[in-house]
């Protein structure tokens, strides 16, 4: 097969859609206008963030005015973790109180330990060895006490999707808020956030094919948060700082795009994925990380004993295939992701995890070419692994347990 560059990264980014691009560029250069300004180039620039949020709006079915332009996941992230936090111990109900899964992205899990350096107390909801997390698991850990819990709709480095409207009824049930960072579900599976009963949802533009740097967070009417930018008061007083107009236009745009495609997109996707998951489970020693079923229709994470999830980016990346593992590299130490911990693995099988992640332009052709140097990668790899070796001859892998992260 001739080389081809394949991109199954697209949990880390995606790329920005042609008609984004399109509809951006004259937000550079003659509509650059800002839209807190009177004049017609002000009116003309607050008309497309407008327009943009009516679009972010219909795709999760919110209304307008509870769309909040954001810097993008992370600080959507923070804005409504520390938001609410901060809301509801300033109450007469001083709750104090924050909690998590234990398999958030650190956007989530550090805005919730560094709450604890404010006076609030925290704790983790851990998952089941599938990804998921089961309800009476996270009734234990909500309270009177608890300001608000953040549950994730989707992982980023699995895919699993959580039972996100059952934890928002536990949570308003005991009167806590209820946020969900939807920055990986967003443009891969329907979200309506009147279904989902949540107060707070993150999102992030670059992930469904729209500009970096960009995002909003969905506040439900009525809901109180405080800012934690302080300024001119922008964003109805909840996001100081010019507005990032031809990004927020990219968003709306990109948005517009996925509400109108999902339907097909998603069929396209899972079928590509399930192609992906059939053909590299029959590889021996492979496994699936996380749910089959309840998981996104463009995430594939494998694991493949015996392998190192760094060498085996680089030998597909040498084959022009990108794609993530599931170690993190710090400057001292290669240190196998939480959220692959969290399934109960041992550090040295999740160190051979390759997260491969589908968009909507992904094609048949890219997968059968990744299916073609997978294996071939894993068997090369393999040949040289004392691990490959041991686990051939029946003996026990020693393990050391430790803790990262992936985008
Ligand atoms: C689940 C999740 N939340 C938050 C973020 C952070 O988003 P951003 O990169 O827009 O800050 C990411 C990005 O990888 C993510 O996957």
């Amino acid at each position: 097969m001739t080389r081809m560059d394949v991109y199954l990264d697209n949990s880390a980014t995606t790329k920005v859609d042609q008609k984004v691009v399109e509809a951006m560029l004259p937000y550079f250069t003659e509509r650059f206008g800002n839209p807190s300004s009177i004049h017609s180039k002000g009116v003309e620039a607050r008309e497309a963030v407008e327009r943009a949020r009516e679009q972010v709006a219909k795709l999760i079915n919110a209304k307008p005015s509870e769309i909040v332009f954001t810097s993008g996941g992370t600080e959507s992230d923070n804005l409504a973790i520390i938001g609410a936090a901060k809301a509801a111990n300033s109450d007469e109900s001083k709750r104090n109180a924050v909690v998590c899964s234990n398999v958030e992205h650190p956007a989530v899990l550090n805005t919730c330990k560094d709450l604890v350096a404010s006076g609030f107390s925290f704790s983790e909801a851990k998952v089941n060895s599938e990804g998921i997390l089961k309800t009476s698991e996270v009734q234990s850990h909500i309270s009177k006490q608890t300001a608000v819990a953040s549950v994730m709709l989707a992982n980023n480095e699995i895919g699993t999707i959580q039972p996100v409207a059952a934890v928002a009824k536990l949570c308003h049930e005991q009167g806590a808020l209820m946020h969900t960072d939807a920055v990986q579900a967003v443009g891969k599976i329907p979200i309506d956030v009147k279904k989902l009963n949540v107060d707070l949802l993150s999102l992030a533009s670059h992930k469904f094919h729209g500009p970096k740097g960009v995002g909003a967070l969905f506040i439900r009417e009525g809901v109180k948060i405080k800012p934690i930018f302080g300024g001119g008061g922008h964003e109805r007083g909840l996001r100081s700082g010019t507005e990032n107009v031809p990004g927020i236009v990219g968003l709306g745009a990109a948005a517009k795009i996925a509400a109108e495609d999902l339907s097909n997109d998603i069929p396209r996707m899972a079928a590509l994925r399930n192609r992906l998951i059939s053909g590299l489970s029959g590889l021996s020693r492979a496994f699936l990380n996380g749910s089959r079923d309840q998981r996104l229709p463009n995430n594939a994470n494998m694991r493949f004993l015996g392998v190192e999830g760094e060498a085996l980016i680089t030998l597909l990346d040498e084959e022009g295939i990108c794609a993530s593992t599931g170690s993190a590299c710090s400057s001292k130490k290669l240190r196998a992701s939480h959220v692959l911990l969290a399934l109960g693995l041992a550090d040295w099988e999740a160190h051979g995890s390759l997260r491969l992640t589908l968009s909507r332009f992904s094609t048949k052709d890219e997968i059968d070419y990744a299916l073609e140097k997978i294996p071939k990668a894993v068997t090369t790899l393999r040949r040289m692994s004392p691990v490959w070796a041991k686990l051939e001859r029946g003996e026990k892998i020693e393990d050391v347990k430790d803790g990262g992260h992936i985008h």
